[in-house]
């Protein structure tokens, strides 16, 4: 299958095309910056022209593309730029995908999407048809999973990827809290007790690939593997992969993390406990359902 992904220089778009290559698969490239190879097709995220022939043929679409949300203090004009990478670069990715002659764009769209739907949850589990919570992130993903509803509307598969905290080697969040888990410093975040919802790269991978295959299934899905944690357990299975030991002393407390981080804090400190339900019923196997055995694996890479 020809497969064209936007945000493919990303953790997960990385992972992705170097995973559908070695099955075979054709992947084109969508990129900002000019093309500098054969696979790769310009796009503007604001404008997406994906009328481009070089998506015509590709089976599907996977929408990776946004600006980082742990990347830079969430100072009102950066919310501004998660916003508008998300829920504008959506929407005119969509639209452009409709208007494909038929028979020539993409069948389906994977789009990226987030647990922020949830928000806080306070450690109570969630699913799928659980409600929208509140906050800017909450707010983002749900205009960002309406924004696909020009390619829904035309027919094309639509599949939103849930994702929790996405540990992979490469990047993301594992790299931000390995460097002082390697020296044994990595503190709690406030208490500890909020539940972190996390996957594993080779998980995310597995699980878009799932979904690119599994026909008729649309909507929006969690990737979050079926045994979240607490930060204090994260923390702790991160010293021993490790083989440091856990200080669980070790705390940043959380008026100090709203004071350094501001409004972006809300990423270490938000409690939801998700489950992947959706996943489960399609028949999704984790081969990571384990923390502890995620973090040795991802780490080994
Ligand atoms: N990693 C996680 O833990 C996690 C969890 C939940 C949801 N997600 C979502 O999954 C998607 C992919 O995650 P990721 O971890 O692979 O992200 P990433 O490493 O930050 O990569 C995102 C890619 O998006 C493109 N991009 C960056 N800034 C952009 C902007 N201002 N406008 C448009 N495109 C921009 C870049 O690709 P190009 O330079 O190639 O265009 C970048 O490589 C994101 O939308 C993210 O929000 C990730």
């Amino acid at each position: 299958m020809k497969v064209a992904i936007t945000g493919s220089s990303g953790l997960i778009g990385t992972a992705l095309a170097a995973s559908l290559r070695a099955d075979g698969h054709q992947v084109v490239r969508l990129v900002r910056r000019p093309p500098r190879g054969p696979d790769e097709v310009r796009w503007d995220p604001r404008a997406a022209d994906a009328g481009d022939p070089a998506v015509d043929g590709a089976g599907a679409c996977v929408h990776l593309a946004g600006a980082g949300v742990g990347d830079h203090r969430w100072t009102r004009r950066y919310k501004a730029e998660i916003r508008a990478s998300r829920v504008l670069a959506t929407r005119a990715l969509a639209t452009a995908l409709a208007a494909r002659p038929k028979g020539q764009g993409p069948r389906v769209l994977i789009a990226a999407s987030a647990i922020g739907w949830y928000g806080d949850t306070g450690g109570r589990e969630v699913a799928e048809d659980a409600p929208a919570g509140k906050g800017f992130l909450a707010r983002v993903v749900q205009d960002w999973e309406a924004a696909a509803d020009p390619a829904r509307q035309a027919g094309i598969r639509v599949a939103h990827l849930r994702s929790g905290l996405v540990l992979g080697k490469g990047g993301g969040v594992l790299a931000r809290l390995a460097m002082p888990a390697r020296f044994g410093l990595l503190p709690r975040f406030g208490d500890g007790s909020q539940v972190m919802s996390w996957i594993s790269l080779t998980d995310q991978i597995r699980a878009i690939r799932f979904l690119l295959e599994a026909d008729g299934a649309s909507g929006s899905f969690n990737l979050t593997a079926p045994n979240p944690v607490t930060n204090s357990e994260l923390t702790a299975a991160l010293h021993k992969a490790f083989g440091r030991p856990d200080f669980s002393w070790l705390r940043v407390p959380e008026p100090v993390l709203r004071l350094g981080l501001g409004e972006m804090s809300s990423e270490l400190l938000t409690s939801a406990r998700v489950l992947p339900a959706r996943l489960a019923q399609a028949g999704f196997v984790f081969e990571y359902p384990k923390v502890a055995a995620a973090l040795t694996a991802e780490l080994k890479r």
